[in-house]
């Protein structure tokens, strides 16, 4: 029998993919609410690296086997990420280390247009991955304009990006998804708002990627960047630009290597098992609205969409779905502790605009206490600033231990979350 939307579901079958949610954590199968650091990999992606090791092992466009190899899995994960993002082609799929290294990379190629008086746009909202790449530009005689959030619901305030916008923005840096507070901020409003100014757009996705489907064509976001390994893949960055943006711009390269787009983008060997790794996960998401039943489905309206990437919007639309339950059950469990300071949206009405990332402190414990108090009984959940700089500086937080963070994934449970808030209310 399927279940029906707003019905409980039986994840068995979900959870059985990844051998790692099995693990035995203080007597009990470990719970793991640090997704936002790192999700769980999907085994799918360790027989595809495996694999690779197995029968692929090689450097890059070599006249024998393995190479052939090699190169047919690089094409194959380039493909299976432009299907995921609806990008127009497999050639505007950039790999590298991490989403931080890839946008120093084109922070520096970007760089090289920027000219005195330039300025550019980064958020209080943003990971440091979104803000520090760009400050640089200050050397180069640019001026760099923060956009603010609106407190305590931490979500950004467009009138504060409206009056920061103007006819010398070049760039504006913001992102999908906060990886402190869930905020998801309205990116069409903010695309549109910043290519009225005449502003180029560079999306940090790396925290909305694992929960909702991402259409680069429906935003027109000139850059967008994410990482494999926060959507259940192994360690790998990747970006996304428009053509004719990385085609025109220079970026830092060795001269043998090709000037062609996007290899002139992926400086020296690069990780080829973690390309077939993130290729198999993107299967995954691809093949995860059967695993949830018809009945999940239902709720995807397709819209032009056919083969792999109908399948991917399905997939993330059924874990959009059922990760806002699992949100708000979270929630409703979190708001009867009278002592919690919750940071984000609150208000459940708004909760469309947020994902399933929470922060909060209490006086009971400091953060780290609280996420050491969890791990000893089994719960994995994180603590600090997690890199949100900006963010935990305005709310007061940095330098005091910063928050507790709770990062929800697709094979969570309620299950898990009463245990969370059984351990939570044990504390006195
Ligand atoms: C929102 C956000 N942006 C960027 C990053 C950096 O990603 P990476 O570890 O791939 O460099 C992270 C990592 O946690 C993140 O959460």
């Amino acid at each position: 029998m399927t279940a029906k939307i707003g019905e409980q579901l039986d994840l068995t079958p979900v959870r059985a993919e990844f051998p790692s949610l099995a693990m035995n954590a203080a007597g009990r199968t470990a719970v793991f609410f640090d997704n936002p650091g790192g999700t769980q990999v999907h085994k799918g992606v360790i027989e595809a690296i495996a694999n690779y090791y197995l029968t692929s092992n090689s450097n890059t466009g070599g006249a024998f086997l393995t190479s052939q190899r090699s190169d047919e899995q690089i094409t194959g994960a380039r493909e299976a990420i432009a299907d995921l993002l609806n990008a127009p082609s497999a050639r505007q799929i950039v790999f590298g280390p991490n989403m931080t290294t890839l946008t120093f990379n084109l922070a520096r190629a970007f760089g090289r247009t920027i000219r005195p008086g330039d300025e550019i746009i980064v958020t209080t909202l943003d990971h440091d991955a979104n803000v520090a790449p760009w400050l640089y530009y200050e050397e180069l005689g640019a001026v760099i304009k923060v956009v603010d959030v609106t407190t305590p619901d931490c979500t950004l305030d467009l009138d504060s990006l409206r009056s920061a916008l103007s006819d010398k923005t070049r760039l504006v840096a913001v992102t999908a998804a906060s990886n402190a507070v869930g905020t998801t901020p309205d990116m069409a409003e903010i695309i549109s708002l910043s290519h009225a100014a005449g502003a180029k757009v560079f999306v940090d996705a790396v925290q909305y990627a694992p929960h909702a489907p991402i259409d680069v064509q429906a935003l027109d976001c000139d850059f967008l960047a994410c990482s494999a390994y926060k959507f259940f893949g192994p360690h790998l960055g990747i970006l996304y630009g428009k053509l004719e943006l990385l085609e025109e711009l220079n970026p830092y390269k060795v001269r043998p290597a090709s000037n062609a787009v996007p290899n002139k983008w992926e400086t020296g060997t690069q990780n080829h098992e973690g390309m077939a790794g993130t290729a198999a996960a993107v299967n995954y998401l691809a093949g995860v609205g059967q695993r949830f039943g018809q009945a999940w489905q239902e709720k995807y309206v397709g819209q032009n969409f056919t083969g792999r990437r109908l399948d991917l919007k399905t997939g993330m639309s059924v874990i959009k779905t059922y990760e806002q339950q699992l949100a708000l059950h979270m929630f409703d469990g979190l708001r009867t502790f009278r002592d919690f300071q919750i940071y984000g949206i609150t208000d459940k009405a708004l909760f469309d605009q947020r994902g399933p990332t929470f922060a909060f402190t209490w006086p009971r414990l400091t953060p780290r206490q609280t996420s050491e108090y969890l791990g000893q009984h089994g719960v994995f959940t994180w603590s600090g600033n997690y890199y949100a700089l900006n963010l935990m500086e305005r709310l007061g937080l940095e330098g005091h231990g910063g928050a507790v963070r709770i990062g929800l994934a697709h094979y969570n449970t309620t299950e898990e979350i009463d245990y969370l808030l059984n351990l939570l209310e044990a504390v006195k």
